[in-house]
């Protein structure tokens, strides 16, 4: 839980926004308001909403600033927001809480701040200078008036019939964004990381209280095998928790050994022997069938057929035989 302390002077309605936009959650809370005025309408307002609400003199925030953060640290708190809060803040507080204080100011800093630019007077000035637009900015707190860094900020349209009344409704509707807005984006920024988990080997020497001195095994990642140069090897299935399959061995073109010319003689010889001669016969003999049948010798004819069947059946047979012999032979160095 992060406990936010607000400080404020006048009316509290950003104080009361910050209370019912964070109390009702659990991660941060409006833990304590502190006020430099003693019968400030914000004292009763924060404690109808059950905050803690302090009221601080003048002169202890001048003089003994201490005391001041004193109480922030009895509430454990850990940011401050000035909502409309304007009492001089010392610099040891300044220091104590470094870039956790944020103000919020009823302009677009830094137009319009400083000394005497407070509340109305800034809306007063905006519309009197003929201004189009102002707005509101939370700023993080300095030592030196409204100069701080800008955390966020928000424009409004300033209209020709706008009194520093209506102006300041309406900086008031962007207020209620911006404060919590930015006091999340300080939080955000200022949380720590995640502590690392403990190690076994931290757990066991906690338990026998000596030093944990064994330094921490290095796990790199299994180097990734880079793509070979050449020819791609054939995809191989990978099955998850399997170990990879080795790539299968591709033919490498540089080690691949010529055709020995037999190899090309024979399967000339054999294509020759086989399909081209005995598909020549076939071929020869169909074609008699039709001349000699038109021609009237039917007998001829016949004869041609029967040859053409044979002739046929022959390089079916010669090419089968050869073809599936010439493989397996070849590679049991017959020829
Ligand atoms: C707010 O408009 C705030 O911006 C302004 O006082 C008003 C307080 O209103 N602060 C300053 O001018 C600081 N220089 P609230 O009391 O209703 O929250």
């Amino acid at each position: 839980m992060v406990n936010i302390a607000v400080f404020a002077s006048g009316n509290g309605s950003n104080a009361v926004n910050l209370v019912k936009t964070f109390n009702s959650g659990s991660r941060i809370r409006v833990a304590l308001c502190l006020t430099d005025k003693e019968n400030a309408p914000v004292m009763e307002k924060m404690q109808a909403l059950g905050v803690p609400a302090q009221y601080v003199a003048r002169s202890v925030w001048k003089n003994e600033p201490q005391k001041v953060i004193d109480i922030l640290r009895a509430h454990d708190i850990e940011i401050i927001a000035l909502a409309g809060f304007l009492c001089f803040i010392d610099e040891s507080i300044v220091k104590a809480y470094e870039g956790k204080i944020l103000n919020i100011h009823p302009s677009l800093l830094p137009a319009y701040g400083g000394r005497g630019m407070h509340g109305a007077n800034v809306h007063k000035a905006v519309i009197e200078a003929g201004e189009v637009k102002s707005g509101a900015t939370v700023h993080i707190v300095t030592n030196e008036i409204d100069a701080g860094p800008i955390v966020v900020q928000r424009c409004v349209t300033v209209l020709p019939e706008d009194t520093p009344e209506t102006l300041e409704a309406k900086v008031h509707e962007v207020e209620y964004d911006i404060f919590p807005e930015a006091v999340m984006k300080i939080i955000n920024a200022t949380a720590e990381p995640p502590a690392m988990p403990k190690s076994v080997d931290d757990d066991w020497a906690e338990t026998l209280g000596v030093p944990n001195d064994i330094p921490p095994v290095e796990t790199t990642p299994p180097e990734m095998p880079k793509p070979e140069a050449g020819p791609q090897a054939p995809f191989a299935p990978f099955t998850p928790g399997s170990p990879s399959p080795a790539p299968a061995s591709a033919p490498d073109a540089a080690s691949q050994e010529p055709m020995p010319p037999t190899y090309l003689a024979w399967a000339v010889v054999t294509m020759v022997l086989c399909c081209f001669i005995p598909g020549i016969v076939a071929v020869v003999n169909s074609s008699k069938v039709s001349s000699r049948y038109y021609a009237g010798d039917y007998e001829g004819a016949r004869r041609a057929s029967r040859n053409a069947e044979i002739w046929i059946i022959i390089t079916f047979v010669l090419g089968v035989i050869f073809n599936t012999l010439y493989l397996p032979l070849s590679i049991a160095g017959m020829f």
